[in-house]
């Protein structure tokens, strides 16, 4: 994909998956069912990102251009903490989640367009005191399609051919 927001993640792997075995794609599609409204359109593909345990995500807003209203990921492997951060308002105000491996969470509405999000390295990964320490994290992303009006010609999705099923 051609998405600005990948400058921001460091010590990463990822794909853009379509297809999945049926017991996978059975969660999939639970995923997308509670994460999205009726009748709205998603990516057909599922963003795959694998953060090395000294990997971070930092902070961004996913491009218009690329997602619409809803982001939607299951964390794998490794706790971890997404920090956001009001756009205008980067120091002051801060809400932390605590994602616990195995936790789907959901950004839309203002969590979506107005804070941006990151994913924390293992030395700031406290919660209530208390350190999160970071592995290797596995986050499986859906997104919504990007509003038509957003979608730009000379900015299609570029997908890689993916080999095999997962
Ligand atoms: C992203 C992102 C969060 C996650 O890829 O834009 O913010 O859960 N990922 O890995
Ligand atoms: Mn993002």
């Amino acid at each position: 994909m051609k998405n600005p927001i990948f400058q921001a993640i460091h010590l990463y792997r990822e794909r853009e998956q379509r297809k999945w075995r049926e017991e996978n794609l059975e969660v999939i599609s639970r995923i997308r069912s509670e994460s999205f409204g009726a009748n709205t359109e998603h990516l057909t593909y599922v963003h795959i990102l694998d953060l090395h345990k000294d990997g971070v995500i930092k902070p961004h807003i996913d491009s218009i251009r690329y997602c619409g209203d809803v982001i939607t990921g299951v964390s794998l492997l490794s706790d971890a903490i997404m920090r956001l951060r009001h756009q205008n308002q980067k120091d002051d105000l801060i809400v932390d989640l605590l994602m616990p491996r195995r936790s789907l969470y959901r950004l839309g509405g203002a969590g979506r367009y107005e804070f941006t999000h990151e994913v924390l390295g293992t030395t700031e990964s406290v919660w209530h005191g208390k350190n999160i320490p970071r592995d290797r994290r596995i986050s499986i992303i859906c997104r919504d399609l990007p509003k038509s009006a957003n979608r730009q010609p000379d900015s299609e999705l570029v997908l890689k051919p993916i080999p095999e099923e997962m």
